[in-house]
Order: C-alpha cells, then sequence, then structure tokens
C-alpha cells in the first residue's frame, strides 16, 4: 500500500499541448517501440508475463496471458482491437487518456501488435465521444507521417495499419464480443464463447481485445522493465491505474496510482468529501461492482482484497455519495440504466431488468407493498448467474449490496416518496452563480 500518486500516463496532462507527438517525444515518447522493435517479438509477450500486468478493463485478466493464447501464425490475419467504448455509469478514464495523450495508446498498440504479429488493428470508439475520434484520427496521422505507422515502420521491417471505429453509443458494445460483431457491421450482441476471440475473433481470424489503459501501459513497462512494474502495487496486482473519482468529493478528477491504496488515502488527496458532508456510499469501480460505505475506506484497491470485501476493483471508477443521497434514488437510476441498454438476446435480463425498474419506481415513490424488496432480491437471484452476458450479473450489483447495507431505505419505500426524505440539494455552485447575478 502506498500514499504516493505515481503519474506514469498522467504525468504531462498539464502541458498546453499534451496530446500532439512533439510533446510526447519530449517525454520518452516512442523510446519503448525503438527497443521493442531490435528484439523478438517473443520477448515481449513474456515482458507482460513477468511484468504481471492484468487487464484494466474491469476483469482483470494477464494480458501477457491473453497475448499468448493466440494460435502460432498460419500466414493469416491476425487483430488487436483496443476496447474504447468506455460507457460504465462512472466510469472515465479511458475519455481522458485518449484525449490528453493519445500517443501512449498508439505506441502501444505498435508494440503490441508487433508481439502478437499484427498489422491490422483497431480502436472501437464509444459513440457520442466525436471530440475523442477526431483527436485520435489526428494521432494516428501523426504518428503515419512520422513514420512509427504503415510500412517497414523505423526500418524493421514491420508493418502495421490502425482504424479508428465510432460506434455507435451502445453499452454492450463495451462486451469484446458484442464489440466484435459491432465492427463486423452487425448488431451488438455478444456471441456465444467457446471460441473465444483469441482462437475465432473478427472475422473469425484470431483476435486480442484489450482495454485502452492496458495497452497504454504497454510503453513504460517496456522502457522500464517488468520488474520495475511488478514492484508497484501489490503481489496479484501488479502497477499502477487511473482511480476516477467523482461525485460528493472536493476534488474529483484522475488520480493515478498504485493497485492497493485505498480511498481514505485517495480522499485524503482529493481534499476529502465535500465541506460539511459525511461518506455514505460509494462504487470502487463503476456502477457494476457493489456498493460499499465508510466502513470500507481502508480496504485496498486492488483486485483481490475488493472481493474479499464483498465487491470489485472493476474499472476504479469511484463515485462517492454523501448524506444527502437516497440510496434507492441512486439504484433506481442505474436499474433505468441496465434496463435501457440490456441487448434483449437472453431472458432473464431483458424480462428480470423491466421488472426491477418497475418496483424500484414504486419504491421511489412511496407506493412499495410489503414483499417488493423480497421481490427485488428474488428476481437478481434469478438473472446473477443464469444471463448470457456480465451486463445482467452487473445489472444486480448495485440493488443487491444496496438492499444488504441500506434495507431500512428500502423498507422506507413502502410509505414515504423518496423526495421527502432527501428533498433535491441546490448545488454550492448554482447558489453561488444565483447570488452574483
Ligand atoms: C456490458 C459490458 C460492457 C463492457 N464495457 C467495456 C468497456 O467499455 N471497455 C473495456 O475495456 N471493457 C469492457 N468490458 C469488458 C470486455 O468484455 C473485456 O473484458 C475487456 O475489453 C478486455 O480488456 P482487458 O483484458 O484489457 O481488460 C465490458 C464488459 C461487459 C459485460
Ligand atoms: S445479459 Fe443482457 S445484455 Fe447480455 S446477452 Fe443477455 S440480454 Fe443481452
Amino acid at each position: 500500500m502506498s500514499t504516493q500518486l505515481t503519474p506514469i500516463m498522467s504525468a504531462f496532462w498539464d502541458h498546453p499541448q499534451s496530446w500532439t507527438l512533439a510533446t510526447y517525444e519530449q517525454h520518452d515518447g516512442y523510446r519503448a517501440l525503438r527497443q521493442a522493435l531490435q528484439g523478438p517479438a517473443s520477448d515481449l509477450v513474456q515482458m507482460a508475463k513477468d511484468s504481471s500486468l492484468r487487464g484494466r478493463g474491469g476483469a482483470g485478466f494477464p494480458a501477457g496471458m491473453k497475448w499468448g493464447f493466440l494460435p502460432p501464425p498460419d500466414g493469416g490475419p491476425r487483430y488487436l482491437v483496443v476496447n474504447a467504448d468506455e460507457s460504465e455509469p462512472g466510469t472515465c478514464k479511458d475519455t481522458p487518456l485518449m484525449l490528453a495523450t493519445p500517443q501512449f495508446l498508439i505506441e502501444g498498440m505498435i508494440i503490441t501488435s508487433y508481439a502478437i504479429d499484427c498489422h491490422h488493428a483497431f480502436i472501437y470508439l464509444r459513440g457520442e465521444e466525436l471530440h475523442v475520434y477526431r483527436r485520435l484520427l489526428k494521432a494516428v496521422q501523426e504518428a503515419r507521417d512520422a513514420g512509427y505507422l504503415g510500412t517497414d515502420i523505423l526500418g524493421s521491417g514491420f508493418d502495421l495499419e490502425i482504424t479508428v471505429h465510432s460506434g455507435a453509443g451502445a453499452y454492450i458494445c463495451g462486451e469484446e464480443t458484442a464489440l466484435l460483431d459491432s465492427l463486423e457491421g452487425r448488431r451488438g450482441q455478444p456471441r456465444l464463447k467457446p471460441p473465444f476471440p483469441a482462437v475465432a475473433g473478427l472475422y473469425a481470424r484470431p483476435t486480442v481485445v484489450n482495454n485502452v489503459e492496458t495497452i497504454a501501459s504497454v510503453p513504460p513497462i517496456v522502457l522500464h522493465g517488468s520488474d520495475w512494474f511488478s514492484g508497484i502495487g501489490t503481489e496479484k496486482s501488479t502497477g499502477f491505474g487511473l482511480f476516477s473519482l467523482s461525485g460528493h468529493v472536493t476534488r474529483p478528477g484522475q488520480y493515478e496510482a498504485p493497485l492497493g491504496i485505498t480511498l481514505r488515502e485517495l480522499l485524503d488527496m482529493a481534499g476529502g468529501i465535500r465541506e460539511g458532508h459525511q461518506l455514505k456510499f460509494w462504487t470502487p469501480g463503476g456502477s457494476s461492482t457493489p456498493i460499499l460505505t465508510d466502513e470500507h475506506q481502508d480496504v485496498p484497491l486492488d483486485f483481490e482484497s475488493m472481493v474479499e470485501a464483498g465487491s470489485m476493483l472493476g474499472t476504479r471508477a469511484l463515485q462517492i455519495f454523501d448524506e444527502t443521497t437516497s440510496v434507492v434514488r441512486a439504484v433506481s437510476r442505474w436499474t433505468d440504466f441496465y434496463a435501457h441498454e440490456s441487448c434483449g438476446k437472453c431472458t432473464p435480463c431483458r424480462e428480470g431488468t423491466f421488472w426491477l425498474k418497475q418496483i424500484l419506481e414504486r419504491l421511489e415513490a412511496g407506493r412499495g407493498s410489503r414483499d417488493d424488496i423480497d421481490k427485488l432480491v428474488d428476481i437478481c437471484d434469478n438473472i446473477l448467474g443464469r444471463s448470457f452476458c456480465a451486463l445482467g450479473d452487473g445489472a444486480t450489483s448495485p440493488i443487491t449490496s444496496a438492499v444488504q447495507y441500506f434495507r431500512a431505505e428500502f423498507e422506507a419505500g413502502m410509505h414515504t416518496p423518496v423526495h421527502e426524505s432527501f428533498p433535491p440539494q441546490r448545488s454550492t455552485l448554482f447558489a453561488k452563480e444565483t447570488l452574483s447575478a
């Protein structure tokens, strides 16, 4: 555990032109690629394994092992697809990373493509993010103009093209196989696994799908070594990552820190909960990870400790809520999201999220019936583990954890509307603007 921040990918986000290739090169940019191209590809796969880098997209699967799953080259195409869909409520790390320093991702993609013998890589970007799309297109163009992309990269004989693809704004397209279907031009719905993408992914060819932050972590690992990386963080959750603090916190934002840091340490650096208020509940990794309370402030934010505490590290999207927030209202809004984003392929999730939404709306309005809480938990029980993909499981997490910690608030939903127990708050900003007007 550490109280120090480790600004690596965010080290020069405050530079006035942090996103340009020139700025990136001033900060060691593309030194890792030059180094990587001098050795065999297999060394890079071994390096990723030795570093114990785990996927930053939520599940924490070891990156080096995933790259190693690809079958030996057979002369046909192999693909790298970067998952930049980032649509989970609260998750907001890949977008700032791609806006502030897109070259970390581009350089990481070139090194990873070399490692897995891929000559055409893709970035699948969340549909609404036109500003990020433009920035990525410009970053790819700058890299190509400098000879880092195209044919015979830096005289190594290695060729690579990168295509930036904008989705149409569906949360399910972040699920890796739905993403691949969408990228192929079909409706984005999860595929049956096996076969896994490593064997039959994009266009039924061997494919590695990795999160933006996973791939952006590769250049620093090549540059400083796998021992350096595995020396940061905890034994099983190595390295650093972006922790996104949002909600009722004094200084919300991105805090790049070693895995294993605690919420208390992060809050210290972020100026604490907004003045005059106390922490009530929080999510460690987006709305799909079970909520935690003020009792969990000292639990290390690593993959293992979060599971032991009954939650998950997920995407390190720390949404912080103080005592003015109704847990029923928060959970009800998240459930609206899951019901809307359910792709409809399987019955437990499609039907279950619809009914969860009806019950939560009743409880929020103070019109709940006596068996509504049991019904909520029972429906969650029927979705969890019985859905085709993890979206269904994720939809149940906020509900079951909120009932576990705040049952009395759900019981109040049988007689008192949330807007009476938790009247809407005027924000400090709004109050100041009104006063000065
Ligand atoms: C509904 C759903 C949405 C997801 N959204 C994302 C996403 O936006 N970005 C992401 O990297 N992974 C997302 N994932 C996880 C991916 O399926 C996959 O595990 C990940 O891209 C693998 O990359 P990593 O190993 O580098 O973490 C999502 C999963 C589900 C079930
Ligand atoms: S769990 Fe939901 S999102 Fe996933 S396949 Fe089933 S209906 Fe679609």
